[in-house]
Order: C-alpha cells, then structure tokens, then sequence
C-alpha cells in the first residue's frame, strides 16, 4: 500500500463549544510537490482558540472563515521531506500555516518562518513562546499597552501561551503583573513558575473585589484575552489613560446567542483610555526583533513557559475542545508520530 496523508477536515459549524462530530477525519494521497514547492513531513500542530472563530457561529461578525471539507487552518512545525523552492531543503526545519495534515505541500507563501534554533531551544519553542504566541504578547504588550517601569500590567488566561507571557515580558520591564485564570491549580502555576506578583481565579466568585486587593493603586496596562464581562469587570479598574490591547475575546468564541455587549465604554471616555484590537499578524516587520528578545528571555531563565501535548493527529478534535474548555497548560501541541 503507498503511504497516505492522514487529514482534519472542517465538517460544519459547531452550535455551541465543538464537537468531534464538527470534524472529519480522511487518508488522502500523498501530496506531490509543483515547480518551485516543498513538501513538509508535520512534526507538531499547534491549537489555538482563533481556530474556533474561522469555524463560525461563535464569531457573529465574520461568518465562517472555512469552507465545509478544507483542511482544518492551522501552525505546524514541519520537517522539509523534498524540495523545489529555492530558500528550503531537506533537513530543514520550518513553521507555517499548512493545516492539521500529516504532510502538506506549499510554495512558502504560508510559511511563517524557517527554524533556526537558538542552542539550546527546543524546537517546540518555536510553536509558542518564541513563535507566533509569543510574538503576539511582545507586541500587543510593547507596542500598544506600552507599560512603563513600576505601573502594573493585569492579564487574562494567564496560565495560557500568549497570557503566561505577557506576564513575564512585563515583569522583565520592571512591572508588576497579575494574572486572571481558571482554577486554583492554575493561579498556583501562574505565580509560582510563572514569577506573576498574584493571580486572580475568575471562577472564585467576585473578581473586582479580587483585582482591587491585588492591586489596590489601580491598574495601568490590561491585556485582554477574554472580553465580554471580564472586561466590564476591568474597565471600573483602570487608572486614567491606562492601555488596554485587545488580543483575543475567549468568553465569545461558543457564544451563540448571548452575544455579551460591554456595557460601561463610557469609562474610556471618562478615564482617557485607550482600548486597541491588534492582529499579531500587522506586526510581521517586527518578528525576527521580538524573537530574538524572546529567546534571550527564555536562556536568561526570566521568560517560562508549558506545553500540553496530545499525541497523533487524530487526538487533535479531542484536544482542541478539551484547550476551548481550559484544559491546557501553557501551549496546547498536538505531537504527530
Ligand atoms: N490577536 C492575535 O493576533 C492573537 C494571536 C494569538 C492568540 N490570540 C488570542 O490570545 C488569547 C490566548 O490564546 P492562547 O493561544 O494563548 O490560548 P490559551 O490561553 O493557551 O488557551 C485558552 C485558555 O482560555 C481560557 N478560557 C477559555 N474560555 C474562557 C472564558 N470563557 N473566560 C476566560 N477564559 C477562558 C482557558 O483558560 P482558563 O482555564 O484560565 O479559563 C484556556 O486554557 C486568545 O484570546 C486568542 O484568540 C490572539
């Protein structure tokens, strides 16, 4: 039998948190490359909660941004198998959005970067805390909450991939951070290998409450993950002309028709804030800066970060749901054998 491509279709959209019905699983032919193309052999998939949007309902405004039977969107860390395209060879190693596949083919017009590891770092590293997660904290942080040395940055999904970093990027710039997340054993993570000043469980009940104790002088820089009634909660916190970049809304991506609408913006106005949605991707010109900051951050020891792996390309539908619903630890990975 020739060897076959193992796939993760988008089957439809899901009601509600997906379910493994919401995908389909398929064993195509192996790829063949064209003129000018490579052929990546997947050794990770990353999972990542924008996934959910482009599976729509969730995401009222932009309707689904996949068509039924397309290979699911998505990172992998491959390893280059064959090749036409001038810049890549055998051996080498890249990050790109060539989809939840064991083997894609691609002209480099979907490649993030090729992988030239720092010694030491693993290549997995490339997948989070010095890929695309976090280049999205260095730049939602640096570029947009601009914190200054003493001010205090508070984080969502702070036990996550980009929250886990922000905070460290911040605590390296001399502020101080607290963190939001899920669960005690979480908050423990946070501030114990993760090095945060406190970090708050939403899911303990009266989370204002728990923002002014932790931060009794107010908060300058909000790194919003979450959205909706957390950043209601947050708004009444901020010192005047505070930051806050918007990266992500995770409380709306299985929101069906409670659709949450933030109901005291009058605060921006009030307090001279400024409140700034950002896409990692409008600061491609500044990747290969932040990743060298990052790797730095990481040898110097000052920037930890996790990784829940699941194993085999056919757990990823089970592993993507189980990140959705806060399962992971740090950067959720799908390893392929
Ligand atoms: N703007 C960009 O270009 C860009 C790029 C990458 C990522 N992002 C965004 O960054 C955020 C973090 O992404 P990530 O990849 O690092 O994922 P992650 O934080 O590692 O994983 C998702 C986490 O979200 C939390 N969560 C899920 N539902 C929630 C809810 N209703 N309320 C509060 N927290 C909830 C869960 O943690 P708990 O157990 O703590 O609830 C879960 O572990 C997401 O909003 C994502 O869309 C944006």
């Amino acid at each position: 039998m020739p060897p076959t491509n193992t796939q993760v279709l988008f089957r439809r959209q899901p009601q509600g948190l997906p379910t493994e019905d919401d995908f389909e699983i398929v064993e195509t032919p192996m790829p063949e490359p064209g003129p000018g193309q490579f052929v990546a052999k997947s050794l990770y998939l990353s999972l990542d909660p924008y996934m959910r949007m482009l599976m729509g309902g969730g995401w009222k405004f932009l309707g689904t941004g996949m068509t039924q039977g397309q290979v699911m969107v998505g990172r992998i860390l491959g390893e280059v198998i064959e090749s036409g395209h001038p810049d890549l060879k055998p051996g080498d190693h890249i990050v790109g959005r060539l989809g939840w596949q064991e083997y894609a083919v691609s002209n480099g017009a979907d490649l993030d970067f090729k992988v030239e590891p720092k010694e030491g770092m693993p290549l997995t590293a490339y997948m989070g805390v010095c890929g695309s997660n976090g280049t999205t904290a260095w730049a939602g942080l640096k570029m947009i909450g601009k914190p200054k040395e003493g001010e205090t940055v508070l984080v969502s999904a702070a036990a996550g991939s980009v929250g886990s970093a922000v905070g460290q990027i911040a605590k390296a710039m001399g502020c101080r951070a607290v963190g939001i997340a899920g669960g005690t054993e979480k908050c423990r993570l946070v501030t114990e290998e993760f090095n945060f000043d406190a970090c708050l469980d939403y899911k303990g009940g009266d989370l204002g409450r728990q923002i002014k104790d932790a931060a009794p002088d107010g908060i300058d820089v909000y790194f919003d993950n979450v959205g909706g009634e957390m950043l209601d909660t947050v708004l009444a916190l901020m010192n005047a002309k505070g930051r806050i970049p918007v990266c992500g809304v995770l409380s709306q991506y299985n929101a069906e028709d409670d659709y949450y609408g933030v109901t005291n913006t009058r605060l921006i106005f009030d307090k001279q804030l400024r409140l700034q949605g950002f896409l990692n991707s409008e600061f491609r010109d500044q990747w290969d800066r932040a990743r060298a900051e990052l790797e730095d951050l990481v040898a110097s020891g000052k920037l930890k970060y996790r990784e829940t792996v699941a194993q085999g390309l056919k757990s990823a539908p089970q592993a993507f749901i189980g990140m959705l619903r806060g399962e992971n630890l740090g950067k959720q990975l799908v390893k392929l054998t």
